[in-house]
């Protein structure tokens, strides 16, 4: 499976596109979500700022994936999705979850681009226990990778320890 697992600042990598853990508003946040907004530049903001509203301060909904042009990051693109915040399981987090990730797939195909690297959605100020969304991912992933090896899949950790938690989940699809 064309999937790696490493640990790195995601704002430095140089590849088709690169996804950010944002909010619905994509306005621009903590974490990982305001370290893409500065190293993008004002710019980015702007371009989120255009994207249509679903419904009121709603950009993109939680599961939904939207792309936008990556500015003055290294990566060509940012396909921005907005996690679920963890309410202890029993509220569709683990789809919502697994959506994020397959939408996110689903435009990088449609724009004919190839290699993505992926955060920890949801693990931060969200709240996903990250053991529990490894195994989300892993399936996931597994499942969409499966028949298809022209993607290149990075999951961009950003410690040691989460590295090796998604390593462990990876490992056990
Ligand atoms: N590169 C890679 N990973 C990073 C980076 C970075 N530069 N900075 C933070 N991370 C990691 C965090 O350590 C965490 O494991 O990204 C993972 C996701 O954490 P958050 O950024 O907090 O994202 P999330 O839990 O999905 O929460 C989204 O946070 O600020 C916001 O606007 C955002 O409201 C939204 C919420």
């Amino acid at each position: 499976m064309p999937l790696t697992v490493i640990t790195a600042d995601i704002t430095q990598l140089a590849l088709d596109a690169i996804v950010n853990a944002a909010n619905p508003g994509l306005l621009g946040g903590d974490g990982v979500d305001g370290a893409i907004h500065r190293a993008a530049g004002p710019a980015l903001a702007q371009a989120c700022l255009a994207l249509p509203q679903t419904r009121p301060g709603v950009r993109c909904p939680t599961g939904e994936a939207r792309i936008t042009p990556g500015f003055g990051l290294p990566a060509r693109h940012v396909i921005h999705v907005v996690g679920p915040v963890w309410h202890g399981g029993e509220h569709g987090e683990p789809e919502l979850l697994a959506s994020c990730y397959r939408q996110a797939l689903h435009l990088l195909r449609a724009h004919h681009l190839q290699r993505i690297a992926f955060p920890a959605i949801s693990c931060g100020v969200y709240g996903y226990p990250a053991a529990r969304a490894a195994a989300v991912v892993a399936r996931t992933l597994d499942d969409e990778l499966r028949h298809d090896d022209s993607l290149d899949v990075v999951l961009c950790c950003y410690s040691e320890a989460m590295q090796a938690t998604f390593q462990r989940a990876v490992n056990a699809v």
